[in-house]
């Protein structure tokens, strides 16, 4: 059952082909929300702190958007004020969900230019947003479904987080949970579709494809999909796109793709130093994760070996182990984060490993399955 290898990971340099999209980091993560003010309580007990704020006293009539921050991790929450906004659209279609990933670049303009060049579908072109704290430059590019990515250019800006922000307090009393980055994002794509998609991050920003997870890999007896994990050049920013395959049942994409009406965001990965820790302080918060039969941790020493955590520790929290020849990994999955069974978060911990945790996706996938079942989706 657990005797599946992670794929060698593919580190060649980018720099053969051309780093012509420059990234430096994830900027932030926006999801288009039903009531902004709201979520930032749920996101709060993930241990973000809304620190910069828009809406209508900061002079924005139209749209509320807090900015969460934890360690390096940004997210955005936002809702409309008017129901014929296209954010209220968004939300009303696809249920709270990832609009935008919102990469960092040094210069707008030529990212513009570039992705454009290569086939990107321009959604708004570089843009200068002004104020007395200086001026930020965005433009945007359609990717999968409904979701954009937006350039994000600020070295010349000095404010909270863009024009119309401004910093706050928090209300709300935030302990932070350890987390520090984000790992990796997932996006769902309709069956036949991933090609397409890894296609897409090679020609128009230059990344390079890892992995592959092929179906023979990530099936159970009801449902297979497939995977492949494409990288930018310094492989910082990892995007994995999965598709659905033939299975005797509903995959959980196709459920995904069912139930927000389209291809989009499926997880964002979060890194912490101490997952321990972050999950036990998580569980506290009220915050909700799959659990794996009890049986997978029978097996877990013998298959993992020694690991700096105690066995003890992880089966009580639910947490996952895979090794491979670099290291090993441990990482939980949270259940979907809104009522539609559609966006989820990962909680990853690395030590050495830089795969995906192909070890436990039969475990887990069947897990999935039963809360499929229960859903009566599967
Ligand atoms: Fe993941």
């Amino acid at each position: 059952m657990f005797d599946v290898k992670e794929p060698a990971i593919d580190t060649r340099s980018i720099e053969q082909e051309g780093d012509f999209v420059k990234i430096n980091k994830v900027d932030h993560v926006e999801f288009y929300v039903g009531n902004a003010k709201q979520a930032t309580f749920y996101w709060s007990h993930l241990g973000f702190k809304p620190v910069a704020y828009t809406g209508l006293e900061t002079g924005n009539r139209r749209y509320a958007s807090w900015l969460m921050e934890q360690g390096k991790i940004r997210i955005l929450l936002t809702s409309a004020y008017d129901p014929h906004d296209p954010i209220a659209a968004h939300c009303m279609l696809h249920g709270d969900g990832v609009k935008v990933i919102a990469l960092e670049v040094d210069d707008v303009e030529q990212v513009w230019s570039e992705t454009i060049e290569r086939g990107a579908v321009g959604v708004h072109a570089p843009n200068n947003h002004v104020d007395r704290n200086g001026h930020l430059r965005t433009a945007a590019i359609q990717c999968y479904g409904q979701t954009l990515i937006k350039f994000v250019e600020r070295k010349s800006y000095q404010g909270a987080f863009m024009p119309t922000f401004e910093a706050i307090e928090s209300p709300i009393k935030v302990q932070a949970a350890g987390l520090q980055a984000i790992d990796h994002i997932v996006g769902n794509v309709e069956l036949g579709k991933m090609n397409e998609w890894v296609e897409w991050f090679h020609k128009v920003l230059g990344f390079r494809q890892i992995v592959h997870y092929d179906d023979k890999v990530i099936h159970t007896e009801y449902s297979a999909l497939m995977s492949k994990v494409m990288a930018n050049g310094n492989s910082r920013i990892k995007f994995p796109i999965n598709e659905p395959a033939q299975g005797r049942k509903k995959s959980q994409i196709e459920e995904y793709i069912q139930f927000y009406n389209g291809p989009g965001v499926q997880h964002l990965a979060l890194i912490t130093g101490d997952i321990i820790k972050t999950v036990r302080h998580l569980r506290d918060q009220g915050i909700e994760f799959l659990r794996v039969p009890d049986v997978y941790y029978d097996a877990l020493p013998e298959r993992i070996g020694k690991i700096n955590e105690s066995y003890k520790d992880i089966k009580e929290l639910g947490i996952l182990a895979d090794r491979d020849d670099e290291g090993y990994l441990l990482q939980i999955f949270t259940r979907p984060i809104q009522d539609r069974p559609t966006v989820f978060l990962e909680i990853i911990q690395r030590r050495g490993s830089r795969g995906f945790g192909v070890g436990n996706f039969k475990a887990l996938f069947e897990s999935i399955e039963i809360e499929q079942a229960r859903r009566g989706n599967l």
